[in-house]
């Protein structure tokens, strides 16, 4: 198979607008950060997009550049935010209510953060039940919704003059959901709006809607959402890309860094238990069964992918694999995750590596969120449609062509992400082949 020719990539002329459904503790955290940052008080710490460097070239080019330097990203200086929520809170009341970042680092970004406003929701309690609010659009059925977020994200555009926008969820997780009859095509998903068929689940419609409007989206929650062959057929033909789902970012971010150390060196695995505790909006959701059972799937996938026990049963056929989320107030977002994991080695022998992870989940989100939106709005700029399985990097259950397994293993998402910028620039892939084996 031959590579396909490098994209001709439209320049980052003009604003880029970030548009997010969900104006809680990780939008904003990343739009307080972002406002920091560009007052020059903070470094974008997390972002590979603002920090990071890729390898262009032989180890001995000693070519490095800044990846922000190499593909034509938007420029952090030309953003524009734009969001949805269920609460009325402007993004400074909403960020002092969510108690991740101190008062005087938001105070310096006061006016800017008060300047975002919510716009009603599209929310149906049936799907977060642990939460509702006053700020929520009302229609006759759900094609009407999806026409008021269409116009919201018109009237965005003309208010704020951006350019082009992006959609990156960072609404509550929703309860679990399989995709249904409905899900299937575009036209039995639309005939569905119009019938306000109650499988269409609100970010769903928030997803049609930013599609629709020439918007490519990415999921941060572990929601169905896009992962629909609806969804996927609408960002075909509207040629836009999506990514998803599910940040990774806490435990499953450490875990996907373990288990193929792990792996590479065929350490055998007889049980991984995984529990935390944390007491934010995010944790009093997912302290509904059904939200969790969300979350929960999301979480216990990466294993199985990165060990393929079915390739290995003597060293991965038989673990068990738990994962506990326990809504603790008091710890608000600053989580903590405890993992106990059971391993043996030679001759069958057991060891116990256990990790104490005092994390703080936004202050990780943030920059994802950030990356994501550069990349998306990169991707669309170059002609790229549907799944976008280099951005698997972010996510904890990342998605993938059908029939396809998605990755998992970080190291290969990175180098599958690397790997896509160079191709974008018509340099050569790394193969890691030593020099002495080319001719
Ligand atoms: N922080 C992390 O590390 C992390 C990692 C992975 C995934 N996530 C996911 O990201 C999402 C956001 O996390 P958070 O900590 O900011 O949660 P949060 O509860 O602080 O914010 C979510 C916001 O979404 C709003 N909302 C819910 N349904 C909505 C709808 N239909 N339309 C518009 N707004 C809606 C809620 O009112 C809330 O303000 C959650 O789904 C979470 O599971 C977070």
């Amino acid at each position: 198979m031959s590579v396909r020719e490098t994209p001709k990539i439209a320049p980052a002329e003009g604003k880029l607008g970030v548009l997010l459904p969900g104006l809680g503790a990780v939008s904003t955290t990343f739009i307080a950060g972002v406002e920091t940052i560009k007052k020059g008080q903070a470094a974008p710490i997390g972002s590979l997009t603002q920090l990071g460097r890729v390898r262009l070239g032989k180890r001995t080019d000693d070519r490095n550049p800044l990846i922000k330097d190499v593909v034509p990203l938007a420029d952090m200086n030309n953003l524009a935010f734009g969001g949805w929520d269920i609460y009325d809170a402007n993004c400074y009341d909403s960020a002092v209510n969510a108690g991740v970042l101190q008062r005087d680092l938001l105070d310096g970004v006061k006016s800017e953060m008060q300047a975002i406003t919510p716009m009603p929701a599209v929310f149906e309690h049936r799907y977060v039940t642990r939460i509702d609010g006053p700020n929520i659009k009302k229609g006759a059925n759900k094609m009407e919704l999806a026409e008021a977020l269409i116009d919201d994200i018109r009237n965005f555009k003309e208010r704020t003059g951006v350019a082009r926008a992006v959609m990156v969820w960072c609404g509550s997780t929703e309860i679990y959901q399989k995709a249904s009859d409905v899900h299937q095509s575009v036209a039995s998903f639309e005939k569905g709006l119009g019938e306000n068929n109650p499988e269409i689940a609100p970010s769903q419609i928030y997803a049609y809607a930013a599609l629709k409007s020439g918007v490519p989206f990415a999921n941060g929650a572990p929601n169905l959402t896009v992962d629909i062959p609806a969804i996927m057929e609408l960002a075909k033909t509207q040629g836009m890309p999506i990514a998803g789902k599910d940040y990774k970012t806490g435990q499953t971010f450490i875990k996907t860094l373990l288990a193929p150390g792990l792996k590479s060196r065929l350490l055998g695995l007889d049980g991984w238990f995984s529990t935390n505790i944390l007491g934010n909006r995010d944790g009093e959701v997912l302290d509904d069964p059904d939200s969790f059972k969300t979350k929960e799937e999301s979480k216990l996938s990466a294993l199985d992918v990165i060990l393929q026990p079915k390739l290995y049963p003597d060293l991965y056929g038989k673990f068990d694999h738990k994962v506990r989320i326990n809504y603790y107030k008091p710890r608000g977002d600053n989580k903590e995750g405890w993992d106990n994991i059971d391993i043996f080695g030679w001759l069958g022998y057991q060891m116990q590596i256990k990790i104490n992870f005092l994390c703080r989940d936004s202050i990780l989100a943030a920059p994802l969120v950030l990356d994501l939106a550069l990349f998306l709005d990169l991707a669309q700029r170059a002609g790229m449609s549907g799944i976008m399985e280099w951005l698997s990097f972010y996510f904890k259950s990342p998605m993938a062509a059908p029939g396809l397994y998605s990755e998992h293993d970080i190291f290969i998402q990175l180098m599958k992400l690397k790997n896509t910028l160079r191709w974008m620039k018509g340099e050569d892939l790394i193969t890691h082949l030593g020099l002495e084996y080319y001719d």
